[in-house]
């Protein structure tokens, strides 16, 4: 027994000081998403998606809830939020080539159809962020139209 009780107090005294470490936060000070948006134009339903469904992890600001401030859960937050903006990065819309710009939106389309995306640890936590089968379909209408256009090559600056 009294070896449980020092483990206990050694991880008590670890998961303190692990409280005055926090991992940088990914709120850029300027994020618009220019490139992005006028592109792509999506209409305002598709935006609000993107706004409430992936931008957390996939742009340059994420939206923190309180429990952020609580570590490890903090630690575990950023890594998907780097591990998110590293497959796709609507920030960095503009240093995409047309190529990849295409491939992105095929996968966007992909995850969500398949259901992938948003992550499930995500949608449990935010509920508004679970998409309706309309609000898919018309994030799909969006994807599919947007690459007809880049395949043409309409949309190069
Ligand atoms: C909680 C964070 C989180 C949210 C919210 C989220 N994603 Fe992701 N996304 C990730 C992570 C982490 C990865 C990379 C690992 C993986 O593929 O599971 C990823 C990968 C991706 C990829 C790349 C897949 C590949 O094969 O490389 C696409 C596309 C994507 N997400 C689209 C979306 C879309 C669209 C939304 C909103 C409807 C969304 N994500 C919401 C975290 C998130």
């Amino acid at each position: 027994m009294k070896i449980l009780k020092k483990i206990l107090l050694a991880l008590l005294i670890i998961l303190i000081a692990m409280q005055f470490y926090r991992p940088e936060k990914n709120n850029a000070e300027t994020d618009l998403k220019t490139a992005f948006l006028t592109e792509t134009n999506p209409s305002k339903e598709v935006k609000k998606i993107l706004e409430t469904s992936c931008y957390d992890c996939h742009s340059n600001t994420t939206a923190y809830p309180w429990y952020n401030n609580i570590a490890p859960v903090s630690y575990w937050l950023a890594d998907h939020v780097k591990d998110g903006k590293k497959h796709l990065n609507f920030s960095e819309w503009e240093n995409y080539s047309v190529k990849k710009k295409d491939h992105k939106l095929d996968e966007v389309m992909e995850t969500v159809e398949s259901g992938e995306m948003p992550l499930k640890e995500y949608t449990w936590t935010h509920k508004t962020a679970n998409l309706s089968s309309t609000q898919k379909e018309a994030l799909i209408e969006w994807v599919k139209n947007t690459r007809a256009l880049y395949q043409l090559n309409l949309l190069q600056e």
